[in-house]
């Protein structure tokens, strides 16, 4: 079978819809017929496995499968659901965060590359790799496993400030050990009307992304409301977003 496409979700800061991205176009992709399956390299308390109420302690995660010696990717992967679309998950959780110390190691020599070999060959169409809110050993893994990086930024001016440096990473880890990793493109979410001038922002992240060389998805995702419920405007971008992504429309 061909490699996967792994596409990662990259941004280094916390709170800016890594993880809701990483599960809504895992979803789509699912309702779409594709194979898809989400690894979380999130240990912190809110990562989407937890949140997503996954099995953490009869199941070996993503933490398992990259220490162990030798390793089926297959074998750390549990069946969830998105909106009633089937999606594997290859948990992360609190076991990442020893995983992330080993691996940290200089002497662990080819650690950065454990995520890519783990995924050599493994029977899916998309392999979504949610990324922690900060720069680790597990953002450059995902980076060198991944050929399509998806940055989600808020339409808010911290947020734009650090996109460069997001850019940066991806761009150094293509010199340097990934040629054939890009940013797919920069993915406005929680997008408010009612914001201090978001339209304004929305123009800025534009232009940022221009000189970098990086493309904008024209999809935004809204922000939305608990009380939404179904009519969740969110979920509709996302629809919208996956389409885009897979090169229906934009
Ligand atoms: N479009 C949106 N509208 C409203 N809330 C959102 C939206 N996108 C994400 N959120 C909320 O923002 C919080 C942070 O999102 P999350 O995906 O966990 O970010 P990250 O993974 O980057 O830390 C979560 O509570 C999530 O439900
Ligand atoms: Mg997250």
């Amino acid at each position: 079978m061909a490699d996967p496409c792994v596409v990662a979700i990259v941004n280094p800061k916390g709170g800016v819809a890594k993880s809701t991205t990483a599960r809504e176009l895992a979803g789509q992709l699912s309702k779409a017929g594709k194979s898809v399956v989400i690894v979380d390299l999130d240990h912190s308390p809110g990562c989407l496995s937890s949140t997503m109420g996954a099995d953490m302690s009869t199941v070996e995660g993503i933490a398992h499968a990259l220490v162990a010696e030798r390793y089926d990717f297959c074998d750390c992967v549990q069946d969830i659901e998105v909106r009633g679309a089937p999606v594997g998950l290859a948990a992360g959780g609190a076991a990442v965060g020893a995983a992330e110390q080993t691996l940290s190691d200089v002497a662990n020599v080819g650690a950065q590359y454990r995520l890519r070999e783990l995924l050599e060959g493994a029977p899916y169409d998309y392999v979504i790799v949610d990324t922690p809110g900060n720069l680790s050993v597990m953002t450059i893994m995902a980076l060198n496993a991944a050929t399509r990086v998806i940055i989600p930024v808020f339409a808010e001016e911290e947020s734009v400030r650090g996109l460069q440096g997001v850019i940066d990473t991806v761009d150094a880890i293509r010199r340097y050990s990934n040629p054939a990793v890009s940013v797919d493109g920069v993915l406005v979410c929680r997008y408010s009307t009612q914001a201090e001038s978001p339209a304004l922002l929305a123009e800025e992240i534009a232009e940022l992304a221009r000189e970098a060389g990086v493309g904008v998805y024209s999809t935004r995702i809204r922000q939305s409301h608990a009380k939404d419920g179904r009519r969740n405007l969110k979920f509709r971008d996302y629809e919208a977003f996956a389409a885009e992504f897979v090169g229906e429309v934009g």
